[in-house]
């Protein structure tokens, strides 16, 4: 088959697109013939990318944990999913991803995707949808009528995470760079404010006071700065590195997202029935996925769809 893969650590100018061995179905897994996949910008600075959980070296390695495809094949002690089954999902990391024609992956990590959403739409949905549902829910607790202020309200994630929070009944307040604001506002936020214009901290108390809960996907200096604005008992969730403690009976997570198909179930029904959309900035064919890996990183805003066999 057709894939792109990397020989060694480096940059995104070490992707090469080449003939690589066709996937073998383990116990557990599926073969999935790839329509779309989706990438993290800083995935090939992870150390996952090159061992596998053994710590064995598994070079020469394929990129894009995020697909969305048609199952070929169903290893054995495989259950609730079939040949022919359109599926999407976050693919484990220690193991070749998505840039490639086929993809083995475990059966668990995937769940079925209705006829009406597109492989595009769901490939750039996975992992932005399940980090934004546990940031909120899982880790966050939010509850209808809470507030919660969402640091990169304009981002892949953060966007995704203020349409779930608006869906959920929560205030939303969102903060970001200006020429994010319109994606952050389209996405639903009820207010938002300029990080490089505001102070955050005095915009929310001059607005809310304190919030139920803060989601920092921007991380930096914006993470200490945001414990002053939880309120008592509130919780501050991070994705880019753990944060500092709350004061007394506050919590503070640090969290990697985790593949959930019931999790990936629920988002896709809120896509289904028009409550979530996917922010799409760019799509690339497979064989230019070094120049979707330059793009990202040279600032494209949204997800980038590296298409593979298409939505036909
Ligand atoms: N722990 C996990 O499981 C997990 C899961 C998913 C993602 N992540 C991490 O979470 C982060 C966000 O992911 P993403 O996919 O949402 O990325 P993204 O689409 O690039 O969104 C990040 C947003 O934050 C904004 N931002 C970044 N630094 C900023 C700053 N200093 N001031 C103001 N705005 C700033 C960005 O604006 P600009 O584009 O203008 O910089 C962008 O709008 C990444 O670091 C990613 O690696 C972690």
């Amino acid at each position: 088959m057709k894939a792109i893969r990397i020989h060694q650590p480096g940059g995104a100018e070490r992707l090469v697109y080449e003939d690589a061995p066709a996937p073998y179905v383990g116990v557990g897994d599926v073969i999935v013939r790839v329509h779309a996949a989706s990438f993290t910008p800083g995935e090939l600075d992870w150390p996952v990318t090159w061992v596998d959980r053994s710590g064995r070296d598994r070079t020469p390695a394929i990129p894009a944990h995020e697909v969305s495809g048609v199952i070929t094949e169903v290893g054995y002690g495989t259950t609730g999913l079939r040949v022919g089954d359109r599926v999407y999902g976050l693919t484990d990391r220690h193991r070749d991803g998505a840039a490639a024609e086929f993809l083995a992956a475990e059966a668990r990590d995937l769940a079925v995707l209705p006829e009406t959403v597109t492989h595009a739409d769901a490939a750039t949905l996975a992992m932005p949808g399940l980090t934004a549902w546990q940031a909120l829910f899982t880790h966050g607790r939010l509850a209808d009528g809470q507030t919660v202020l969402i640091h990169g309200a304009g981002g892949g994630v953060g966007s995704m995470a203020v349409q779930l929070a608006r869906d959920a009944g929560a205030r939303v307040i969102g903060t970001g760079r200006g020429p994010h604001g319109e994606v952050a506002r389209d996405a639903g936020v009820h207010e938002f404010f300029d990080l490089d214009q505001h102070r955050f901290e005095d915009r929310v108390k001059d607005t809310a006071g304190r919030v139920d809960l803060v989601f920092d996907t921007v991380g930096g200096e914006v993470l200490p700065r945001s414990t002053g604005v939880v309120s008592p008992g509130g919780t501050l969730v991070s994705i880019s590195s753990p944060p500092p403690a709350l004061p007394a009976g506050g919590q503070a997570v640090y969290f990697i997202v985790e593949p959930d198909r019931a999790q990936l179930t629920e988002i896709t029904e809120r896509v289904r029935t028009g409550r979530l959309r996917p922010f799409i900035g760019a799509t690339f064919g497979l064989a230019e996925t070094r120049r979707a890996f330059l793009a990202k990183q040279n600032g494209i805003p949204g997800k980038i769809v590296l298409e593979v066999h298409g939505d036909g």
